[in-house]
């Protein structure tokens, strides 16, 4: 081969890799057609996800304030790391199309669009620009298809197995019973169409650590005397992976005080933590995995009437009761008979 055929093997080769690469890099400058031109316009490319939202604004609504929105806003993520200078943060925080790396693959960073983190995009958008659903509707502007890899939990794995929460699931009695992800974190409401037709559509919140109603949800609490001795038991049969699952920054804590016959309560004291440790700290995980239950028992002292019981969520294990990192679970007293 000449060289000059090598250079315009070369240049074409290059020419269709910049051409086939160009929607997944293309800025916030890009040309925006507008959207409702998506069918009609076969080189249309989606380039941010407010393309979106005039159509879908139910969903857009719901997904604005979501963790998953300000993945890359988020001051506690930039405060740990360093403002992004830590460039292996970005990847999951603010992501290129999951099917561009492939579902179950970890994503690439993306360099536009901060304020969109894990965004429509992220999750529909496929390498060759169509719009994976759980259901094809042909006549639709977007043309959504149905894809099995976008329904399958292979979608959150990517970004959620870091700290083996999709892992833990794939192992739980709800994985067995065909309870995903998206049954607990996508609840069923009601999308009102353009036409008046109502149909079911899959809420874009994704409640986790931040909603209180959702933490109550993980697990069932006991708290019983038995003898001299306080038993305290939580299962985790709400929670479909351990509790608490992902960073390790969590903890859920068990506390408890003795109070005397005439009153006087005693310092609050923790019996249990369950959590992972950081890496380069001792200790074992003991957070609780979904369908286990965990027994705690401490021996009362002397004079003994009464014991108060605490059970905390903690977002970071350095937080202390009722800071805006804590959230109390549950508070008892159970009588000394
Ligand atoms: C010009 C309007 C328009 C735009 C823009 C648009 N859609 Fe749609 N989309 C529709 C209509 C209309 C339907 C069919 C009615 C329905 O089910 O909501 C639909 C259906 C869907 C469905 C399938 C619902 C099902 O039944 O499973 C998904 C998913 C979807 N759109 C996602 C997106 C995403 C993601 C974007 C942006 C990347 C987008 N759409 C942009 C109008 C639009
Ligand atoms: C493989 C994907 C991935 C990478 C890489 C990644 N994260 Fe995350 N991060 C996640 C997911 C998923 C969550 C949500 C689950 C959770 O809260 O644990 C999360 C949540 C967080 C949170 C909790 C936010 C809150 O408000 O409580 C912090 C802080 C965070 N990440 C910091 C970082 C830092 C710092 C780095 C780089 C050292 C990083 N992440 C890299 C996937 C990733
Ligand atoms: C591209 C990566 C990515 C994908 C894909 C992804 N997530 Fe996330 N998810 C994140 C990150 C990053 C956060 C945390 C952002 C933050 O707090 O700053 C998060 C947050 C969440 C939270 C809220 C956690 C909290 O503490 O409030 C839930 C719940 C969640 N994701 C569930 C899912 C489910 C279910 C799927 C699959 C349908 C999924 N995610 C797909 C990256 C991803
Ligand atoms: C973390 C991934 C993720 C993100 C981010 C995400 N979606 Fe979805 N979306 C899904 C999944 C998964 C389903 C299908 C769930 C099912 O029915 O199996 C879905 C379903 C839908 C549907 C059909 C059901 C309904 O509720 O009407 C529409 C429309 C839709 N998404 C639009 C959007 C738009 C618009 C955005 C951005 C504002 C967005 N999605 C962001 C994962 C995501
Ligand atoms: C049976 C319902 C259920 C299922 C199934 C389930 N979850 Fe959860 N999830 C919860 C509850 C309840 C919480 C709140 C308690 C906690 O943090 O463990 C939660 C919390 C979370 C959080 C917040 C973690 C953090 O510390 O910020 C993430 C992320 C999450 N789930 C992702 C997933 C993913 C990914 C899957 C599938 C692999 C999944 N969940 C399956 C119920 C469920």
């Amino acid at each position: 081969m000449n060289l000059r055929l090598r250079i315009v093997i070369a240049i074409v080769f290059l020419a269709l890799v910049a051409w086939s690469a160009s929607w997944v890099f293309t800025g916030d400058d890009a040309p925006a057609s507008t959207a409702g031109n998506a069918a009609a316009d076969a080189r249309f490319r989606w380039t941010s996800s407010e393309q979106c939202r005039d159509c879908h604004r139910d969903v857009w609504d719901e997904w604005q304030g979501s963790h998953h929105q300000i993945a890359y806003l988020n001051p506690e993520v930039r405060r740990l790391s360093d403002d992004f200078r830590n460039k292996e943060c970005q990847a999951c925080h603010l992501p290129q199309p999951i099917d561009v790396t492939g579902f179950g693959q970890r994503a690439l960073p993306r360099l536009t669009r901060p304020d969109q983190g894990v965004d429509c995009i992220t999750c529909h958008v496929g390498r060759n620009g169509e719009v994976f659903a759980a259901h094809t509707v042909p006549d639709a502007p977007c043309r959504p298809v149905t894809d099995a890899r976008f329904t399958s939990m292979k979608l959150c794995e990517s970004c959620h197995n870091q700290h083996q929460t999709t892992d833990q699931w794939r192992a739980s009695p709800f994985a067995a019973r065909g309870v995903d992800c998206n049954d607990c974190h996508m609840p069923d409401v009601d999308r009102k169409l353009a036409d008046g037709r109502v149909r079911v559509g899959r809420g874009h919140r994704y409640p986790g650590a931040h909603d209180e109603a959702m933490l109550r949800k993980a697990g069932k609490f006991e708290a019983r005397v038995e003898g001299r001795e306080f038993v305290a038991v939580l299962l985790n049969d709400g929670a479909g992976h351990n509790f608490p699952t992902e960073e390790r920054h969590r903890a859920v804590d068990i506390e408890w005080r003795a109070i005397d016959a005439q009153g006087q309560a005693g310092e609050w004291t923790r019996a249990f933590r369950f959590r992972q440790p950081y890496r380069e700290e001792p200790g074992e995980n003991t957070q609780l995995p979904a369908g286990d239950r965990r027994e705690v028992r401490v021996t009362l002292p002397e004079g003994t009437a009464k014991v108060g019981v605490r059970l905390w969520y903690r977002l970071n294990p350095f937080a202390v009761d009722g800071d805006a990192a804590s959230t109390l679970l549950e508070e008892r007293e159970v009588i000394v008979p």
